[in-house]
């Protein structure tokens, strides 16, 4: 294992993280190096549920090269960043395995270029998009957000990205769209989660999510093509994938193809899967336990060794409330869990 324990403290998460620590820490990464024996144990799980590992655990196998992408930089988040080791090897990505090392180790050969992403359904102008000319012609934005998975465990990821609603605006949706429908890709032949029950974790697959159309248009939903200053890596959803830092990780649908709008509220795998346990809206909510374990508290993944994490609160709508509490107004967040 070549990640190695540098000193045991967390920094705050209210503490700012200047630009210095930041590249810092991605040239102590860098130095650090990649590749390495794994040693962890793989647990299969059918349903979402943490195997208590802490990742940071490299894979064993190189990783797919990463493009540098141009972006503007956010200034505005005071939150310190979980370690990139640890955002590219402790993953849920069940068409690669269900245990969070299996995507890391598993997905490197994912044919992401070239790569398409269909816009149809109720809109004016439906329409094809070439994903890594998106990348080239869009203002990437860095959004550095909390991501709160539904297993109880957290990260803070610097994301590049442009915003969902300024893409689907291109494409001029209609008063009839109401949803927004999202499909990962659909290859048993690269995705071997997909040709067995057992590995992909009994999920029908492809992958689906959903969001409801003003959860789509808000300015914190994006649509992310890289991470801490590269394109995605495979195993984190490569060459797109969703981010809604509001609402549980579960919704962040990775390597999206299609993209439809629709009147009708759609289906998503989770909730197909145990519609008790995982909803359409799954708002990160402490108070609205998971029928198996509390949502009061979660294990956020930092820096330090490979197991260290700390326990802290988790926020209403993941720390979000106050941008988007007013889309919920009125509703029994029990109810619409
Ligand atoms: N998307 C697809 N296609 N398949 C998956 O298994 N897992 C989801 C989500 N998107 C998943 C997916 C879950 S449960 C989580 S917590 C996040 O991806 C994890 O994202 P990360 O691995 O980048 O942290």
């Amino acid at each position: 294992m070549l990640i190695k324990k540098r000193g045991s403290h967390l920094i705050p998460e209210s503490q700012v993280t200047p630009e210095t620590v930041y590249l810092n820490r991605r040239s102590i990464l860098k130095g650090l190096g990649m590749a390495g024996a794994s040693g962890l144990a793989a647990s299969s799980q059918a349903g979402i549920f943490d195997n208590l590992l802490g990742g940071g655990e490299a894979a064993e196998v190189p990783q797919a090269p990463r493009k540098p992408l141009q972006y503007t930089q956010d200034k505005a988040a005071d939150l310190s960043l979980t370690p990139e080791a640890k955002v590219i090897n402790h993953n849920n990505f069940y068409e690669f395995g269900t245990s969070k090392t299996d995507p890391a180790e598993n997905s490197q050969h994912l044919k992401t270029q070239p790569w398409t992403l269909t816009v149809e359904g109720e809109v004016e102008n439906p329409g094809v998009v070439d994903v890594w000319e998106l990348m080239q012609q869009s203002s990437l934005e860095e959004r550095i957000y909390r991501m709160r998975c539904v297993e109880a465990w957290s990260m803070v990821i610097p994301w590049l990205g442009l915003e969902l609603g300024t893409l689907l605006k291109k494409f001029k949706p209609t008063s009839r769209a109401k949803y927004v429908a999202f499909e990962t890709l659909y290859d048993p032949k690269q995705m071997p989660g997909q040709r067995s029950r057992h590995f992909g974790g009994g999920i029908d697959y492809p992958y689906v999510e959903g969001l409801r159309i003003d959860e789509a248009m808000h300015p914190l939903t994006i649509m992310a093509v890289g991470l801490y200053g590269k394109t995605l890596p495979t195993q984190n959803g490569a060459p797109i994938r969703l981010v809604v830092p509001w609402k549980y990780g579960f919704k962040g649908i990775k390597s999206i193809v299609k993209i439809r709008l629709v009147e009708k509220m759609p289906p998503t795998s989770w909730n197909r899967l145990a519609s008790h346990e995982y909803g359409f809206y799954a708002n990160v909510n402490p108070e609205v336990d998971h029928p198996r374990w509390s949502q009061a508290s979660e294990r956020f993944i930092g820096e330090g060794g490979p197991f260290s994490s700390t326990r802290q609160k988790t926020l209403m709508f993941n720390g979000y409330g106050e941008q988007v509490a007013s889309l919920y107004s009125g509703m029994d967040l029990k109810k619409y869990y």
